[in-house]
């Protein structure tokens, strides 16, 4: 298979029915509390995707046996703090920034050192946003580089809860502490701004004692340890970042409508909808369900021909934080300067995305005005692309590879999209999805 995608004419009309792969942060989650229960776990819809086999791999380290199967996946857990392993082990996190956050969580009273390491980019990212609350729990960590993987993390003998505030945001934080505290004697007590809210209700379901009080700005969690957790299947749903891609597919391209099918719509990811609903894009929300805590529906999208722009509220920002790259590529076609502020952290991901947003936008004949934490984009509703653009060089992020290709999809020119196995991270049926909306009608 080539490394590069060529596009050079844009996508026709279609009327579509799809499925996109499950979900990423629910597949992880699955697979780190699945390897603390007790017994037998089963996950059908289980991502397979790198950065959830990269979780298999390491937990299978840690002396989990996993098994793979064609339609479901396996995990025999050894209980809270069961892991067995050999001196100087080591577990590549590779891409994921959750699977190296968490995971450090369920290690605070690993017996002896393990050392973490991930990719070009993983490795450039922060790691002290864990393990300054770790320490507190009484693990020590020590670097090359402060902060940056790769580290090595050497548990406590034991730990009691901690008094944590999270402040950036971010559910990577709030879920390794949760993790933390399943090992930790006493309460753990979270003051945490809020993000995605998958630890919260996995924990709720099986039943480890969690009280959670919301107010607007801020959840406070406490957690208590648990005697033991039971084995527990799960169905994983659609990744509500996946289908992002193709919601703004369908609303760029003329005559076009799409379904797609079982998508995770928890109230703490639809930031996405919201935003382009606010923009006039046309999407409804059917057969909704509720499944173990979690909220499930099909949505159904259509061509939004006169898109607005958007003054994004920072409320939206957590509830939006992986779909910004294509949401920035809808208001590049939408009437009027939209601008979204206190956005720093999208510099935080698996490239500084804020950044590369702008720049593919400006190669695209877009005018953005950048700051390190917010972006203006003056949108051009009639955007034709005529010139060539080559996107590389972006970190291997899977997210910019993805809305590159959207973008040349539906505003033209000739693109040359490098790293096409970047997606193999969260979504490795992208481009498959692509052919099929692309050639087959419904
Ligand atoms: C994730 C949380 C988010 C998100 C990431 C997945 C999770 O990161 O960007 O893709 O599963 O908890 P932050 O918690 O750092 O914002």
């Amino acid at each position: 298979m080539s490394k590069t995608l060529l596009i050079k004419k844009k996508i026709t009309s279609f009327s579509k029915q799809i499925q996109v792969s499950g979900d990423k942060s629910l597949s992880i989650r699955w697979v780190l509390l699945a390897s603390q229960a007790i017994g037998k776990s089963k996950a059908y819809n289980l991502l397979m995707s790198e950065d959830v086999v990269a979780a298999l791999e390491a937990i299978k380290k840690l002396g989990i046996k996993v098994l793979v199967h064609k339609n479901h996946c396996e995990i025999f857990g050894n209980g809270i703090n069961g892991f067995k392993y050999k001196n100087g082990l080591v577990i590549d996190a590779k891409n994921s920034g959750t699977l190296g956050r968490l995971i450090l969580g369920l290690l605070i009273k690993s017996p002896k050192k393990i050392k973490i390491i991930g990719d070009k980019s993983l490795s450039k990212r922060d790691f002290s946003r864990v393990t300054l609350p770790l320490e507190k729990f009484g693990a020590k960590f020590y670097y090359k580089t402060k902060n940056k993987l790769p580290l090595s993390i050497l548990g406590a003998q034991s730990s009691k809860g901690i008094n944590f505030i999270e402040n950036k945001g971010s559910a990577q934080c709030k879920s390794s502490v949760m993790l933390a505290a399943l090992n930790s004697s006493g309460t753990t007590f979270i003051k945490a701004k809020k993000s995605r809210n998958h630890s919260e209700l996995l924990f709720k379901y099986l039943k480890i004692p969690i009280k959670i009080k919301k107010t607007k700005k801020y959840d406070f969690i406490n957690i208590k340890k648990p005697k033991k957790i039971n084995a527990f299947n799960y169905q994983i749903p659609g990744d509500i970042s996946s289908s992002a891609f193709f919601m703004v597919l369908t609303i760029l391209t003329n005559n076009s409508k799409l379904l797609i099918k079982n998508v995770n719509i928890n109230p703490s990811r639809i930031g996405v909808i919201t935003i382009l609903k606010k923009m006039g894009a046309k999407i409804s929300l059917k057969n909704k369900r509720n499944y173990r805590g979690e909220k499930i529906s099909d949505i159904l999208i259509q061509s939004s021909k006169n898109l607005k722009s958007i003054n994004c509220p920072s409320e939206l920002n957590s509830s939006a934080i992986d779909e910004f790259l294509i949401i920035f590529l809808a208001a590049a076609k939408a009437k009027g300067i939209s601008y979204f502020k206190d956005i720093s952290e999208l510099n935080q991901k698996e490239s500084p995305r804020l950044n590369w947003g702008s720049k593919i936008l400006n190669m695209m004949g877009v005018k953005t005005e950048l700051t390190k934490n917010s972006i203006k984009i003056y949108g051009q509703p009639n955007l034709e692309i005529t010139k060539p653009i080559i996107i590389k060089n972006y970190l291997k992020d899977h997210r910019i590879f993805m809305m590159s290709t959207i973008a040349a999809l539906t505003c033209g020119g000739e693109w040359k999209i490098h790293d096409k196995n970047s997606i193999n991270t969260s979504f490795p049926s992208f481009l498959k999805i692509v052919k099929n909306i692309s050639n087959k009608s419904l």
